[in-house]
């Protein structure tokens, strides 16, 4: 399914409001809410529509947030995906961050790793003995990475890990990612994408064309949940079919 939006910010407001309806359906349910946040620039407007949910104010106490991905920095660097997060959601709730669950950018990586798949396997359910998450926000970078699986890494896409170390192939930097197996078993997964300089690539995608196979954001095909695209008009500007 993919949606577009003349701005971001609508593309925000739309998308905050699915993010709520979910959390709050699930929880007055009498389930946890289990979400993965990704980083990067995109999904900070989000977060800021996030924040003002003046109906429910105490229900993103109830909310476990986990993370896709982390850059190898510590939670006070300004490049932690944690501190973005901090800065435009958690604080401005005064949240007691009891439901979240950072990635340790700071930690040795691998062992970090370890210490966050097996948390993941402890804290979610599991279908088809994979973690399940209720929802996993995604963007897409200008090579078509996602997560923190690059073009040059794409066997982290079919894992037997469920987190893995990846290396940021310009700068070296080395990340945290889930990997392809467990993003793909999630109830749902949203992409949030805007900018022109992503539109070649997204339309490649979705038009399933020759050569898109080469974009890890290709690979991303829920098992038996949901997938969505949230597009800006400029990165939905080059696609046949854009959407509602
Ligand atoms: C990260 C992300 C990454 C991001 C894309 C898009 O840590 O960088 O999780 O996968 O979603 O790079 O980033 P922008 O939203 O900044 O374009």
């Amino acid at each position: 399914m993919i949606h577009t939006f003349q701005s971001i910010n609508e593309l925000a407001v739309s998308l905050s409001e699915v993010v709520i309806k979910l959390a709050r359906e699930s929880i007055r349910a009498g389930n946890p809410f289990n979400i993965a946040l990704s980083g990067g620039s995109t999904p900070r407007v989000l977060f800021e529509k996030m924040v003002s949910c003046p109906e429910d104010p105490g229900l993103w106490e109830q909310v476990n947030f986990f993370w896709v991905d982390e850059r190898c920095v510590p939670p006070d660097h300004p490049e932690s995906n944690y501190r973005m997060t901090d800065e435009t959601l958690f604080s401005p709730l005064s949240l007691s961050y009891a439901h979240v669950y950072r990635m340790m950018g700071e930690e040795e990586p691998h062992t970090e790793a370890d210490r966050y798949e097996a948390l993941l396997r402890s804290q979610l359910p599991a279908w088809e003995g994979l973690p399940c998450f209720n929802m996993i926000l995604l963007g897409m970078g200008s090579d078509g990475h996602t997560a923190s699986v690059f073009p040059d890494q794409m066997d982290l896409l079919y894992s037997g890990r469920i987190c893995e170390v990846a290396r940021h192939p310009g700068t070296g930097q080395q990340r945290i990612t889930l990997t392809g197996p467990v993003i793909n078993n999630a109830e749902r997964v949203c992409f949030m994408i805007t900018g022109a300089e992503k539109a070649s690539i997204l339309a490649s995608i979705l038009e399933d064309r020759r050569g898109s196979e080469k974009y890890p954001a290709a690979h991303i095909k829920p098992a038996w949940g949901t997938l969505e695209w949230y597009l800006d008009e400029e990165a939905a500007h080059l696609l046949k079919v854009s959407g509602s």
